[in-house]
Formats: C-alpha cells, structure tokens, sequence
C-alpha cells in the first residue's frame, strides 16, 4: 500500500505542524488564545516578543452552550425607554468589573464577556497590549470642532455569552471558519460592547478631559508600532433583540469630561439608541435633521459631538446622517445600522460597508438627488440574517454569491484576516473555507495556502496589507 498521495502528504505536514505549535504552545502560552495551530504565534500582531507568547486579557475560551438563565434587564425594557435600555446593558458590562486604571484596561477572569479570533493580523490586527484594533481614521473636525485629521481610534469589543456562542460555533474549526448559510443569525440576546479610544488630546477634543488612558502599541509614523497613550472615546453597544424590526439595537455613549468620581460608569454619556434606519424619512436641505421613529439622541450633546445652534463647526452638522445615530469616530454619512447592516460575506461589491467617493462628499449632498441616492442605497431597514442587496446572494461570474453575517462586522474581519494570512503564507495548511469564496478580498483558488515566500523572508503583515481597507470607514 502507498501513502504517498498528496492528500497523505498534507496531513503528515499538518500533524508535524500542529505537534510543533502544541510544543511551543505548551511552553510558551500562559493563557491559551483561542488560536489556530497552523500560523506561528510570533506572526499573530498580539504577538509579545519579550514574552514570546500572546499576553492580551480577555477570554478567549468561548462558550459551547447558551446560558441556561437568560434574563437580561434589557428584555423588560421598551425600546423608546431608550436611557434604561442603554443603561441595563452597562449594567451587565459593570458585573464584569470592567474597569481602566493604572494605564490599562481590566476585567475578572471570569467575566461573561469573550472577544472573537481572528483579529490578530494585518496591520490593523490586534495591538499586543489590549487587543485593540485599528479602526477608521477620523476626518478633521469629526470628533470637535477644529480637531485635526491623521488620529488613531483603537478598539476592542467583546461579546456576552449568546454572541461568544455564536462564534464558538463559526469557529469550531479555529483555521477554518465556517462560511454562514443564508439566514444565518446570532440567538436572541446577544449582545456586543466596544471601547474605543482615541490618541487625541483633551486640548484637542475637550470632552475627552479627564478620560482615562491606556497605553497601547499603536501605529507610528513612518511605520511599526510604539506604545503611546490613548484615551477613552466611545463605548458602543449592540444588541439582537427580537422586538427590533431589523432585529438589532444599537446605543453609544461617550466619555464626558470634567471627571465625576473616580469611576469609569459616572462619566460615560448616551448619545443615543437605534432600532432602524429611518429608511423614508427625508429633509428640506442637508444640514436639517430628519424627524426619526427609531432613533433617540441625547440632545445634551448638541454643540459638543456635533453641531448647535449658531455654531461655526460644518464638518458635523449631525452624528450620524441627518440625525440617525452615530458616534463622535463614525462617519457622519453613515449610521450605526446602515454600516452593520453590511457585515456579509464576501464584502458588498456595489456598497462595500459605507457611502463614499465624489457623489457622497458633503457638497455632493447638497443635491437632494445625491441624498435620495444614499437614503435609498444605504439607510434600508434591513432584517438581521437578510442582506442589504438580496441580489448579491446569486452567484454570477466571478462571485459565488453573499450571506449575510447579521451585523457582525467582527465576523467580517475575521474572515478577511484570516484569508490574508493565508494568501500571506502566514496561516499553513488547507485553505479555509472563507477564502475559497469568489468575491473575498482575498479569495484563494487553491487548496492548500501559498507557501510562505521563497525568498526565505517572513513576509510582514503590515507591509503586506497597504491595499486592506480600515475596517470602520
Ligand atoms: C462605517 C462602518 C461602521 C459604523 C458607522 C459603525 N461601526 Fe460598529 N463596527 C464596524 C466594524 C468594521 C467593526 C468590526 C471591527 C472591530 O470591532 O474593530 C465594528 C464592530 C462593532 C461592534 C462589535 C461587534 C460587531 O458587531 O462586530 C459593536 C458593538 C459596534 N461596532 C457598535 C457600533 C455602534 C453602536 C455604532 C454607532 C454608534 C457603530 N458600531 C458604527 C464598523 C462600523
């Protein structure tokens, strides 16, 4: 009998790699990452050299069931009660002690709160001290009147038991994903939250004053990443909520100075809450606000995260587009729905994830026909487990068709990280089922992941990932 087949072949490789990384695992993890075997810890971006081992603190260990008392304030909260909706999934983030101090950013070890794999390559892939991702840059004037352009946003989220379930189950297999079938959707109760920080200063944006700060290794100019000091921005929140239309809820609060206490809780302020896109409702001239059913914002906020009245600050007429919600690091075309309504796979090829290039800048839309065009294209009540464009789900040449990842924009991110390491030779092995979608960034017509460089080099994630596209645009 023969072995030598070439399947035979690649899973001898396979055992000797994953044999290797469980020996260097074993001497080197303190903490197990929730990581796949087939890509060397050291090319992961959480990746510390002094330690040699991936040091982040969150819980990487996600969940195999649902939990089995699922009652969550929030269920008994209307949605119109916007303030008590928001505040009863702060109050679920607080039994987790979150809690910054000391530079740092902590929570109990047994918190029920995980984050997603995945996220830990590219250059916008988790920094090694706090598994902070890279998000969008903001433009000058987003986060405060005057406040410059060239700002790093850097974020981590977690998800509580019902959305690290969900996961667990993408990622049964850690190095391949599976790909969600059509209708796909988290269970009812998931629910996400999201740090976001900011290495602007207070002078810069005043409300950040007394915000705390972390230190973290983010990007510096030039190239590579330094460790410098952030402060906190934003906390997002995300809910799957069966009364929603769209089935989701999404809040936000920001931090708000003068400091209050020693807390974290105390200063953080909603700005609002969504359940849908508003998708009819229209205004007069741009700057208006349309008059909004699903959306509820903080009107305390007017003339300090976007414009008041008889205030110079044209760059922010309002958070989100028209009065629809979104935070100080968002883009104001856009809204917390209309981007998470996207999370599918591949990426929208005639959306991708935000309305952009000449028909959307500001000026553009002080034609109503430019407005009409983004309404109608990106403000859609879209359910969770549907896509924005259902005719993406037919597959045509060169594309195999979408599914939708029902909001999960981490999700998204994963997958696309995932496949660069692979097309980087980064990730060894089969090719994860992801990538083998036509239409992915980086889709991989070949069974097995391209061998790493024959020039012998480690290819750079950085390096290798210019054209990659900040993931909150
Ligand atoms: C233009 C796109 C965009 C907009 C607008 C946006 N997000 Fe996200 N969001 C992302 C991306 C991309 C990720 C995944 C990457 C990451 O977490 O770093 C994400 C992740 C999240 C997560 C973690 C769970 C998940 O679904 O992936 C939450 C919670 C979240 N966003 C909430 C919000 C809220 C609340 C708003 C509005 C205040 C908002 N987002 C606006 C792009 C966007």
């Amino acid at each position: 009998m023969r072995f030598d087949t070439k399947a035979s072949r690649m899973f001898i490789a396979a055992m000797i790699a994953s044999v290797a990384a469980f020996l260097q695992a074993g001497v080197t993890t303190a903490k197990p990452f929730a990581s796949c075997a087939h890509m060397p810890l050291e090319r992961s971006t959480a990746y510390n050299p002094q330690t040699k081992r991936i040091d982040i603190p969150w819980r990487t260990d996600l969940p195999t069931a649902l939990p089995l008392n699922a009652d969550h304030a929030w269920s008994n909260t209307e949605l119109s009660d916007w303030r008590a909706y928001m505040a009863a999934v702060l109050e679920e983030v607080k039994r987790g002690d979150l809690s910054i101090h000391d530079q740092t950013i902590s929570m109990r070890s047994d918190a029920q709160w995980w984050i997603s794999p995945w996220m830990d390559y590219t250059a916008n892939g988790r920094e090694r001290n706090l598994g902070l991702t890279r998000e969008r840059s903001p433009d000058p004037g987003d986060l405060a009147p005057g406040s410059p352009g060239k700002l790093q946003v850097w974020a981590v989220g977690f998800y509580n038991q019902e959305g690290a379930y969900a996961l667990s189950q993408v990622f049964a297999q850690p190095c391949d994903p599976s790909v969600p079938t059509a209708d796909w959707t988290f269970p009812a109760n998931s629910a996400s939250f999201k740090l976001l920080f900011t290495n602007a200063t207070n002078t810069q944006v005043p409300y950040l004053d007394g915000a705390p700060v972390v230190l973290a290794f983010i990007d510096k100019p030039g190239g590579g990443r330094e460790e410098q000091t952030l402060r906190l921005l934003q906390v997002d929140i995300a809910v799957q909520d069966p009364r929603s239309a769209t089935k989701w809820v999404f809040g936000t609060f920001v931090w708000k100075g003068p400091k209050a206490g020693d807390g974290l809780f105390q200063n953080l302020v909603p700005v609002g809450l969504m359940w849908g896109n508003d998708p009819t409702a229209d205004t007069q001239s741009r700057g208006d606000f349309a008059v909004l059913a699903e959306t509820r914002l903080n009107h305390d906020l007017e003339g300090i995260v976007w414009r008041g009245p008889n205030q110079t600050w044209d760059e922010r007429p309002w958070p989100g587009f028209q009065g629809r919600l979104n935070g100080p690091a968002d883009n104001l075309r856009s809204s917390c729905m209309s981007c998470h309504a996207l999370a599918q796979w591949p990426r929208s090829k005639a959306l991708g994830i935000v309305p952009r290039g000449p028909n959307f800048t500001l000026d553009a839309l002080n034609a109503k026909v430019a407005r009409d065009e983004l309404r109608e294209k990106y403000l859609k009540n879209v359910v969770g487990g549907k896509l924005t464009l259902p005719s993406e789900a037919v597959a045509e040449t060169g594309w195999d068709g979408a599914t939708s990842l029902d909001y999960s924009l981490q999700l998204e991110a994963a997958f696309s990280r995932l496949c660069r390491a692979c097309k980087d030779g980064a990730l060894q092995g089969p090719t994860p089922r992801v990538c083998r979608v036509q239409g992915a960034m980086d889709y991989i017509a070949t069974a097995v992941c391209p061998a790493l460089s024959p020039m012998g080099g480690v290819i750079l994630s950085d390096s290798a990932s210019d054209d990659e596209p900040l993931p909150r645009q």
